[in-house]
């Protein structure tokens, strides 16, 4: 991954990217909970969010494009010819949007569209920025018995379909949950609740996170006493009979 940018750069040396000439990128607002700073090197976006690539004002009447790479794959997202409307590519139409008045380009994020982008005119190019697209996350299930006897052992499971979770945290009746006696995180995924007390019953919440997203859902465990027969049938003060 490290090496990649620099080939990249290697690569383009022939043109040269021009002293200073940089894209400036931002992820346009509302996009969950991304970062709207306005970036010139490495931009961390979500899929579904709209991405502006911007350049300083260039000179009007020279050819001009904005150019993806990804490993090999090499593409013309959309191109500006003097007195001819912008043209964008075919896999982009619908997705990309170019100002023919600034050359700023719109693009609605698609998974796929994670990679390097540069705007490229007749006589320089900029250097290379980096765009990351990270899945927004779903709401989570918690998978598990919602009852237990006191005394048990239960587990309850933070399960994510869409998206990867950097950080998962566990929280009871509201309150954030640290490892203890009682309680241990596993794959950071799985909260182990061992010997279950009867104050253990709560709503459990299980709050995930990665960079541009974050969601949650609760879950009602219930601890419970234990149905003794035994004892029921052998209580002097009543006279139950089976
Ligand atoms: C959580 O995920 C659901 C889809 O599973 C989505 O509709 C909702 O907006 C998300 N919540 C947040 C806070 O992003
Ligand atoms: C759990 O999360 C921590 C950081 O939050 C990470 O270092 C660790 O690798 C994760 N463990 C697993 C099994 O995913
Ligand atoms: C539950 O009860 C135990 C023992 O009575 C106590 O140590 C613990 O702090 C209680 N936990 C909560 C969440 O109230």
């Amino acid at each position: 991954m490290l090496a990649l940018p620099l080939l990249v750069l290697l690569a383009s040396a022939g043109t040269g990217p021009a002293a200073g000439l940089a894209v400036i990128a931002r992820t346009l607002f509302p996009c969950y909970s991304a970062d709207l700073k306005p970036v010139s090197e490495v931009l961390v976006s979500a899929r579904g969010c709209t991405v502006l690539f911007s350049v300083e004002p260039r000179a009007a009447g020279t050819t001009a494009a904005w150019e993806y790479e990804s490993g090999a794959r090499k593409e013309l997202i959309a191109t500006l010819v003097p007195n001819k409307s912008a043209e964008i590519s075919r896999a982009y139409v619908g997705h990309a949007r170019l100002s023919e008045m600034d050359f700023s380009l719109q693009l609605v994020l698609r998974w796929w569209n994670g990679g390097f982008y540069r705007f490229r005119s007749e006589s320089e190019a900029t250097g290379w920025l980096e765009l990351r697209v990270v899945e927004p996350l779903s709401e989570p299930e918690i998978l598990g018995n919602s009852f237990v006897e006191v005394g048990g052992d239960t587990k309850l499971y933070c399960n994510v379909l869409e998206g990867q979770v950097d950080v998962y945290w566990w929280k009871r009746n509201g309150k954030l949950l640290m490892e203890s006696n009682g309680l241990q995180f596993i794959h950071n995924n799985t909260l182990e609740i061992h010997r279950a007390l009867m104050n253990d019953t709560g709503y459990y919440t299980c709050i995930v996170s990665n960079a541009v997203s974050h969601n949650e859902t609760s879950f009602l465990l219930r601890v419970h006493r234990i149905f003794n027969w035994w004892r029921l049938r052998n209580s002097p003060d009543d006279d139950l009979t089976f």
